[in-house]
């Protein structure tokens, strides 16, 4: 299979590492393609993969195109690559990038829309994917190898179910910083040593999530089973519930939807 990244920033450049380090392709068969030099150089140097300056030219040869440009420089990369060779399918994680504009900018009908979150940076992401009706089913695994590499993949035959996950999983490990950064916050307030507040807030929020996805139970029934009656997590979580926690969150999301499907 033979890739090429359009944009080889901090996404590209990490696709790019989860893919060689998984094998899912060899630094042979992948041409990264970045108006930077340093990081052209930098990709080179450190992946081995070969790294031009012309998109026209990068994208000539690929099975997979990978667009990892900000939504800002979308318009000027699709015109440099307009009308790609029929085989050829072109995969966008540029936020906001519907795939009709998708369709409609670079003249081709076969096209995958994936949004990834930060976590992909380390091969622990979550990603959902959609891809037009002429993305053939091989051409879809290929896409599944590739996205699978960054993590977690769901795919969706509904395009609407992209600005959710934007809300939900895209926009989500931010979420998850703040409340890590508010509970470390909360354990210095109590007089723990700053690095102990962080080490306990990380690992029981690792174990947390861990005993969810082992368990398999309901996150209500966890939460009962760490409740005793009348004790010290009761009177916590009546704090939070009067503060509203849990429909400010519900809220919150529902802003970021209602953001992500106006971009
Ligand atoms: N970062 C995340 O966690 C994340 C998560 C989900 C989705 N995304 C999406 O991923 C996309 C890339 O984000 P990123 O954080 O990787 O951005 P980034 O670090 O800025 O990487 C983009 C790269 O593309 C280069 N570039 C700019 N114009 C170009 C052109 N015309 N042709 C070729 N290369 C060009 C940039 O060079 P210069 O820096 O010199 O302009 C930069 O090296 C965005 O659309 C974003 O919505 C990112």
């Amino acid at each position: 299979m033979r890739i090429t990244f359009v944009g080889g920033g901090t996404m590209g450049g990490a696709m790019i590492r989860c893919l060689l380090r998984q094998k899912i392709t060899a630094p042979g068969d992948i041409i990264v393609s970045d108006v930077s030099q340093s990081r052209r150089e930098l990709l080179k140097r450190e992946c081995g993969v070969k790294a031009l300056a012309n998109n026209g030219e990068a994208v000539e040869s690929a099975d997979l195109i990978i667009l990892a440009v900000k939504p800002q420089d979308l318009a000027q990369v699709m015109e440099e690559i307009e009308n790609p060779a029929p085989q050829q399918v072109v995969l966008s994680i540029v936020a906001g990038a519907s795939l009709a504009a998708l369709c409609r900018g670079l003249n081709h009908p076969c096209i995958i829309r994936a949004m990834p979150n930060m976590p992909a940076q380390i091969g622990e992401g979550m990603v959902v994917w959609v891809a037009t009706a002429e993305v053939n089913p091989k051409q879809k695994e290929m896409a599944q190898s590739v996205l699978g590499a960054l993590g977690e993949e769901i795919y969706v035959d509904d395009e609407k179910y992209l600005d959710m996950a934007t809300a939900l999983s895209g926009s989500g490990p931010a979420y998850v910083f703040l409340f890590i950064e508010a509970l470390i916050d909360a354990g210095v307030h109590i007089g723990l040593p700053h690095n102990m507040a962080k080490k306990l807030v990380v690992q029981t929020i690792i174990g947390s999530t861990d005993t969810v996805q082992e368990m398999d139970k309901h996150p209500a029934e966890l939460r009962s089973m760490v409740t005793s009656p009348g004790g010290t997590t009761s009177e916590a979580l009546l704090q939070l519930e009067r503060g509203g926690f849990r429909s400010l969150l519900l809220e919150a999301v529902a802003a970021a939807y209602s953001k992500a499907k106006h971009l």
